[in-house]
């Protein structure tokens, strides 16, 4: 098969590039590398730089592909809400030329990364795909937004797209990202010696599920047969801040300095996906437990290249 893997310069887009290379698959990566990296690229996949509100150059760069992992985004809550204009070009009207681009090609299906964001507060755990959607950033409202489009393509169309709503996504080529997740921070924190600093007391809790499960999901949802609609993506297990710290700084032999600073104003208390629908309909089952996924991520991290750079210019 040959697929497209717009965001395949990206954290999560590289970690799928590189499973459907070893599976044999022909990989195009589509990515105006905004917030991903050269240093992500992997060898055996074709290289286009473009931007997914260039119409004309995402319909090119799908000629012949059988499918496509819509992965590329403007990312993350705080860069919405500082440049909503941004993230909806990129996030909406990508998706339609990603959509259109894919009409155009005649391909099927679009496997498309949304977010557990589009919920904003949690009412009921676990979650489920029927959970209540109220955003609370423009990240979120225009990542529903995006799932809607491929939703309506999947009536009007008969095309078969697929949402996957990933909870926290972690592992390698995660880097710190000044918008970024906790484990990045934590880990580069813990590394370096320095203190942790956690917002609020530390019990809430978190979904963490590994990179590698969400590649596998992308590619059984891209490939199963009569698979379409909607679905939570996340490890199904919960672990609180304190926790995860503890875990990460075992793993180094550290003991870091935790410091506890104010809640952070948004921040969900409690967070659990529900991934029964992810198993039943392409048989998702999160593989990698958090300790092993750590202990490989903080490797990862300190052998990093781009981090070690980084790191020695401060
Ligand atoms: N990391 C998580 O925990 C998480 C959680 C929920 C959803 N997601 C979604 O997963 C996807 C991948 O996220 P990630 O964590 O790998 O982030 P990332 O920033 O590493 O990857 C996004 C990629 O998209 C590229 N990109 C951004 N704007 C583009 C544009 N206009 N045209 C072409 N390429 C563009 C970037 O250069 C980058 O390589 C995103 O759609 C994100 O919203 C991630």
């Amino acid at each position: 098969m040959k697929a497209l893997v717009t965001g395949g310069a990206g954290f999560i887009g590289s970690n799928l590039v590189e499973l459907l290379l070893s599976e044999g698959h022909e990989v195009v990566v589509f990515d105006d590398i905004s917030s991903g990296y050269e240093a992500n690229l992997q060898e055996g996949a074709a290289f286009v730089r473009g931007d997914v509100t260039d119409g004309d150059a995402v319909c090119s760069a799908m000629v012949g592909c059988d499918v496509v992992f819509h992965l590329a985004a403007s990312v993350g809550n705080t860069r919405s809400i500082e440049n909503p204009a941004r993230d909806s070009q990129v996030n909406v009207l990508g998706m339609v030329n990603v959509l259109e681009a894919a009409r155009a090609n005649g391909i099927e299906r679009v496997v498309f990364s949304s977010s557990a964001g589009i919920f904003g507060e949690l009412k009921t755990l676990p979650i489920r795909e029927d959970h209540p959607q109220d955003p609370d950033s423009p990240y979120g409202v225009s990542k529903l937004a995006a799932e809607k489009m491929c939703l309506v393509y999947n009536k009007l169309h008969g095309m078969s797209n697929v949402c996957l709503r990933y909870f926290n996504v972690y592992g390698p080529r995660q880097r710190y990202d000044a918008y970024g997740n906790a484990i990045p921070i934590f880990a580069e924190r813990i590394l370096r010696g320095m203190d942790v600093v956690i917002f609020g007391d530390g019990e809430q809790t978190r979904d963490f599920v590994n990179v590698a499960d969400v590649a596998r999901a992308n590619l059984l949802a891209g490939t199963t047969p009569g698979v379409s609609g909607v679905f939570n993506l996340g490890s199904a297990t919960q672990v609180t801040v304190n926790e995860l710290v503890r875990t990460m700084a075992d793993i180094s032999g550290t003991s870091p300095r935790i410091v506890h600073e104010g809640p952070r104003p948004g921040d969900v208390r409690d967070s659990l996906a529900d991934v029964a629908a992810a198993h039943a309909a392409f048989g998702f089952s999160p593989s990698v437990a958090l300790g092993d996924g750590l202990r490989r991520y903080m490797a990862w991290l300190a052998s990093d290249p781009v981090t070690l750079q980084r790191w020695s210019a401060r």
